[in-house]
């Protein structure tokens, strides 16, 4: 495997609407390359906004998807033994620091304390990465710049990021958006017409109100979207509600059929 940055490079335009000012300080806080941290509940377009953000500002994007068995070296990198001896390999983050990407550490709290806590000398003023095993202090390129995101209320206590960790960023919070909005979202990446996706979208806050009454989490922007796939596929809309938004989301049966009724008063 080569480490090839290119293949990181967004080609195309990822479709991305605004739902406030994120553009804008994501766009000062790259500037200032003060790290970012994306909060919200999943599916709500935090992962499609900073792939926005990499095409705009024309940086690869290197992608980190982090796990509880994430070690250090997973992120930097690590010697490989092949035909010709031993080899080294950049790991995800050394990529991204060495060739000046964006690197988005995705639900960030997954990964160990001892395993974020690399990322600290390269997110102060410091800017490097110590390639302890390699023996060299990586200073980070310019344009490097690091993101990461989590959904807050999902971890337990023991599972948060240390606060010598938090205060290395700053934060945007991500949310369902207006119905205006989401209904443009669910038009556009679904295919359906305005009309149904604005169906789906009252649906959506519907559910979105029963969330601590027996539901752990609102429907999200996506499952709407899976919703509307079924339909532009040609799937009624009611069998498509129930197998993209009501049946994933819940087994409890009285939520089933409190989902199910939000459902027939639209369609
Ligand atoms: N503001 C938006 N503009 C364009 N598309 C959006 C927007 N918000 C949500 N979407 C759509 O919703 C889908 C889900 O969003 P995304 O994958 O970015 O969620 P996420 O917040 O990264 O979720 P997770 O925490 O589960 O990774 C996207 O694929 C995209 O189609
Ligand atoms: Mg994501």
């Amino acid at each position: 495997m080569k480490d090839m940055i290119s293949d990181h490079l967004i080609a195309e335009q990822p479709w991305y609407r605004p739902t406030g000012n994120e553009l804008s300080l994501f766009e000062a806080a790259y500037a200032a390359r003060m790290p970012v941290m994306l909060k919200g509940p999943t599916g709500c377009g935090k992962t499609r906004f900073v792939e926005h953000m990499a095409w705009k500002l024309g940086r690869p994007l290197v992608t980190v998807a982090c796990n509880e068995d994430m070690t250090a070296s997973d992120l930097v990198g690590r010697f490989l033994l092949d035909a010709d001896g031993t080899h080294w390999q950049d790991g995800p983050l050394t990529l991204a620091a060495r060739h000046g990407a964006i690197c988005y550490l995705d639900e960030v709290v997954e990964a160990r304390q001892d395993t974020t806590v690399v990322i600290h000398p390269l997110t102060d003023n410091r800017r490097v990465l110590p390639l302890e095993k390699k023996g060299e202090l990586l200073k980070a390129h310019p344009d490097f710049f690091l993101v990461i995101s989590y959904n807050p209320g999902y971890q337990s206590l023991m599972k948060d990021l240390k606060q010598s960790t938090k205060q290395r960023f700053g934060a945007l919070d991500f949310d369902w958006p207006e119905e205006e909005i989401e209904t443009e979202i669910i038009a556009h990446e679904s295919g359906v017409d305005p009309e149904t996706a604005k169906k789906l979208v009252e649906i959506g806050t519907r559910a979105r109100n029963l969330k601590g009454h027996g539901l752990d989490e609102g429907i999200s922007t996506r499952m709407l979207i899976h919703a509307g796939k079924l339909i532009a596929q040609g799937v009624e809309p009611v069998p498509a509600c129930t197998m993209a938004l009501v049946r994933p989301i819940t087994d409890d049966p009285d939520m089933r059929d409190a989902l199910d009724a939000a459902v027939a008063t639209y369609f």
